[in-house]
């Protein structure tokens, strides 16, 4: 971006890791009978995630990504969500767990979870770290979310602002700072 900004803590690292644990043990109860649990990683903001996730997660996985945008380099959602990269697998009659960095207006999720419901999962379940409810353009909830954020932008933790903050440790949110002219 080109006007200056600097960006405040808003979710810590500690805090992240403490919050995936007690999801991960709801996750073990949905899914403690599978016999193979497919995690589905959205591409790109959701690669920190999972990567945690799966590492807490005491279950028999495989792990697969698609890649859905829809803001490019912008702060606006395009409300478009392009999938630009398939599953390498096919998910019929399997345990499918997507999972999903923030949930904005909605419309990423919501499109690709239909499109995966259209497969014939046996169960699809949903996770999303971070959800704006305030922003909501679709009618759409995850089955778990991990923290509930007010209308700020956020970058960190997988999460970019015109590609940028991917590899914080933890989630910020950008404030910007009026050039001295
Ligand atoms: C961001 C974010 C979610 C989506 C949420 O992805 O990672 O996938 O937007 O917004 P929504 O609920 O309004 O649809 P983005 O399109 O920026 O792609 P990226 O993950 O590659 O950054
Ligand atoms: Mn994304
Ligand atoms: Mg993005």
């Amino acid at each position: 971006s080109a006007r200056p900004y600097v960006i405040d803590e808003l979710i810590s690292a500690k805090a992240i890791a403490a919050r995936i644990e007690a999801l991960c043990r709801e996750i073990h109860d949905e899914f403690e009978d599978t016999n193979k649990l497919v995690v589905v990683g959205l591409l790109r903001g959701s690669f920190v995630f999972i990567a945690d996730l799966v590492r807490e997660l005491d279950l028999p996985i495989e792990v697969d990504f698609l890649e859905a945008s829809s803001y490019g380099d912008g702060m606006e959602s395009s409300r478009e969500v392009r999938i630009l990269k398939d599953l390498r697998g096919a998910i019929e009659g399997r345990d499918v767990l997507v999972v999903e960095d923030i949930v904005d207006t909605g419309h990423t999720l919501n499109h690709v979870t239909q499109l995966l419901v259209s497969r014939l999962p046996a169960r699809l379940k949903s996770i999303a770290l971070l959800d704006k409810p305030s922003r909501r353009e679709v009618d759409f909830k995850a089955d778990w979310t991990g923290f509930e954020i007010p209308d700020e932008f956020v970058v960190g933790y997988g999460i970019d602002f015109a590609q940028r903050n991917r590899n914080l440790p933890f989630i910020g949110k950008v404030r910007f700072i009026d050039s001295p002219g």
